[in-house]
């Protein structure tokens, strides 16, 4: 049931923190992984680990930018010669610009709608286009990552005293992006293709201690501790097999409780 051997899985950002550990996490359960990046040196140094690591000889890197249609169409034709078909979509990269991570009052009008074009248009754009090729396959699962930005509204408290903070652009892009998989589920539901998201908490990465140890007060669950990759590559894997196969249209929640 859970079984994701020799299926096609084609991963955007698969480079990045989260999708390096699904392409990980896709190549040791036997799939035939495509990492879609634009960032070529970091794609093929992972797909050399992957086969390396996993003794998956099935990987393939893919440059490729999600915002520009015929990059994306150049994608999918290399991906269906080497391979034939594709099972599964992952939508995991994250597009940003140069000004993007900035508080609302210094966020431009060009920003905002820079940042949201790129991300949840990029994520809109890879969708179109892969789903052709599962509607004549007649299946496929598709996954866009949201956040639990997408459903709940940021605790700016946590941020105080750093450098971060939580864009406005990602409240609307997440919250989008969660909508989009109810829609884009019922509309390609027919042709037996599932769309879900995943919305994970914050992934531990180096950030300052003072956020982390607000961010972990409000995780529920025991050990609290911000999300490692690992965490949301178990609900990924649950989506991408047949034990899912009767779900679609659903966002599924990897934050420890921190929403709850
Ligand atoms: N890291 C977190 O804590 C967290 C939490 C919740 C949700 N998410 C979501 O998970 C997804 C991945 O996040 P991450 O932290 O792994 O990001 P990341 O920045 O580590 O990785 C993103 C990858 O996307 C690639 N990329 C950027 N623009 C691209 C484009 N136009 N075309 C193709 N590839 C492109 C980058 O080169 C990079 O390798 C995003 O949707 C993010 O919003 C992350």
């Amino acid at each position: 049931m859970f079984n994701i051997a020799r299926k096609v899985c084609v991963i955007t950002g698969g480079a990045g923190l989260i999708g390096s550990a699904f392409c990980r996490a896709c190549a040791e359960n036997g799939a035939k992984v495509v990492i879609i990046d634009t960032n070529p040196k970091t794609g093929k140094n992972l797909a050399g680990r992957l086969v390396r690591d996993t003794k998956n000889k099935n990987i393939l890197f893919q440059q490729c930018d999600i915002t520009k249609p015929a990059s994306v169409k150049r994608a999918i034709k290399n991906i269906l010669k080497k391979f034939r078909r594709i099972d599964a979509l992952v939508n995991c990269a994250y597009p940003r610009n140069k000004n993007y991570g900035r508080k609302f009052e210094d966020v431009t009008y060009e920003d905002f709608c820079d940042n949201l074009s790129t991300h949840l248009g990029g994520y809109f754009l890879m969708t179109k286009e892969v789903s052709r090729t599962m509607k004549e396959q007649k299946g496929g699962s598709i996954v866009l990552m949201g956040s639990i930005y997408g459903i709940a509204a940021p605790k700016f408290e946590i941020y105080e005293g750093t450098h971060m903070t939580m864009p406005v652009e990602y409240a609307a892009i997440k919250g989008g992006i969660v909508n989009l998989a109810r829609y884009l589920a019922s509309y390609l539901g027919p042709h037996g293709i599932r769309v879900n998201a995943i919305s994970p908490g914050g992934v531990f990465d180096n950030q300052p201690e003072s956020f982390v140890k607000r961010y972990v007060g409000k995780v529920k669950l025991a050990p609290r501790r911000m999300a490692k990759q690992e965490d949301v590559a178990g609900a990924l894997l649950f989506l991408l097999s047949d034990a899912s196969a009767y779900i679609t249209g659903q966002n599924i929640v990897v934050d420890g409780g921190w929403t709850i």
